[in-house]
């Protein structure tokens, strides 16, 4: 009996009350499975990791609904589901860091009369996407050597390049100098040993001075900067040459480009709500546009890449390397991924989308934009 917790023991290691214990017997949430030698109900090993789960997207906020749909999700493994934990409990120590510094510098800013403006006020409260989910980055996150010799062709004969929103460096090219600008310590730290130096900055404000680098590229980076447009004019004020590749969300038509937006994810829209044209972009760096198309077998797992190769949006790993399924929160997640894996299996995907087959690369919106 040792391994079974009674629910008076259970609620005063966990510090919650019984009565929420048993809230949560009731709901269904956590059941406790084992009986004592008297017959009153105990928690079983696997009912306490569950309870643990639960506990945990209790204090991270989620609601109780969310966290049935989280505990239950048959798409991941124990393994997983700990992964997803342990991103989201890191996620909030960070945004809680970030707070706990910037309600710091108000204070010294203060006690020396300055008063931080509505933007500095803000800015804690936004994006820190990627020291959130930057560890899960690189399981599938890696150089593709077609889209990388694009790339590289489109950055001509320079010696010196800055690669902003570099992350942990694919598509950095290996015979020249490279310098990275990086603002996730998350992603930072997972540069491979002997990549280049790495600046922690961000696009819309670049340390260095005009003119510095032969040329700058941002690869699959721009979507999440704050201020785009600014961040480009930084890229053009150090650069002689920029590229950029990126994602055209302005033609007519996009959301239906792709079958998992058409079909699964149309959430996909709401994140792009207010992102600049690619004419806006283009602008920005006084550039043009080419379309990349995405190889059947693309290398790197970014939203598009397994175009060709549905089952692999099943896998957590592939999703939680790509941002778009975290911004979309977890009850879209879910959906998309249930009604795929419902369309996989009763041959419905394989209908709809027969002439993908034939194809070795597609247009989905990708695009180099070159100045
Ligand atoms: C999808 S990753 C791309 C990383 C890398 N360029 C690659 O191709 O693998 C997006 C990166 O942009 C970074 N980022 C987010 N906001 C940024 C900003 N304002 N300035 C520069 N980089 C930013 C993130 O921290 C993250 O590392």
């Amino acid at each position: 009996m040792e391994a079974h917790l009674t629910v008076g023991r259970a609620a005063e290691l966990a510090g919650v009350t019984v009565r929420t214990l048993h809230h949560y017997d009731r709901i269904g949430l956590v059941r406790p499975s084992a009986r004592t030698a008297a017959g009153y109900r105990a928690y079983a090993a696997g009912d306490v990791e569950r309870l643990r789960e639960v506990l945990a997207y209790r204090r991270l906020g989620f609601g109780l609904r969310e966290i049935a749909d989280l505990v239950d999700d048959p798409a991941t493994d124990a393994v997983a589901r700990l992964r997803r934990l342990r991103a989201l409990t890191l996620e909030q120590r960070d945004r809680a860091d970030a707070m706990a510094r910037a309600i710091e510098r108000e204070l010294e800013a203060r006690a020396m009369g300055v008063r931080t403006t509505p933007e500095e006020q803000l800015r804690v409260f936004g994006a820190q996407l990627y020291d959130a989910i930057g560890s899960a980055y690189p399981a599938t996150r890696r150089t593709d050597p077609r889209i990388a010799a694009r790339i590289w062709e489109a950055l001509g004969d320079a010696r010196t390049v800055l690669n902003v929103g570099a992350g942990t460096g694919s598509y950095e090219p290996p015979d020249r100098e490279v310098t990275a600008v990086e603002p996730s310590a998350v992603m930072r730290a997972q540069r491979p040993e002997g990549a280049a130096r790495c600046v922690a900055a961000s696009a819309e404000s670049l340390p260095f001075a005009d003119g510095s680098f032969d040329a700058a590229m941002a690869v699959s980076t721009v979507h999440h900067w704050p201020d785009a447009v600014a961040g480009l004019r930084e890229m053009r004020r150090v650069a002689r040459r920029v590229v950029v590749f990126t994602y055209d969300a302005s033609a007519p038509g996009w959301l239906e480009r792709f079958w998992l937006t058409r079909d699964y994810l149309p959430e996909f829209a709401d994140l792009l709500v207010g992102w600049p044209s690619l004419a806006d972009l283009t602008q920005a760096i006084g550039g043009r546009a080419e379309p990349v198309l995405v190889p059947w077998d693309c290398a790197d797992g970014f939203f598009e890449a397994h175009w060709r190769r549905p089952e692999a949006y099943l896998e957590d790993e592939v999703r939680r390397a790509v941002s778009v399924w975290t911004r979309v929160g977890p009850e879209a997640e879910q959906r998309a991924v249930g009604l795929l894996r419902e369309d996989l299996a009763t041959g419905r995907w394989a209908e709809r989308n027969r002439d993908l087959a034939a194809l070795d690369a597609a247009e989905l919106g990708l695009r180099l934009l070159v100045a």
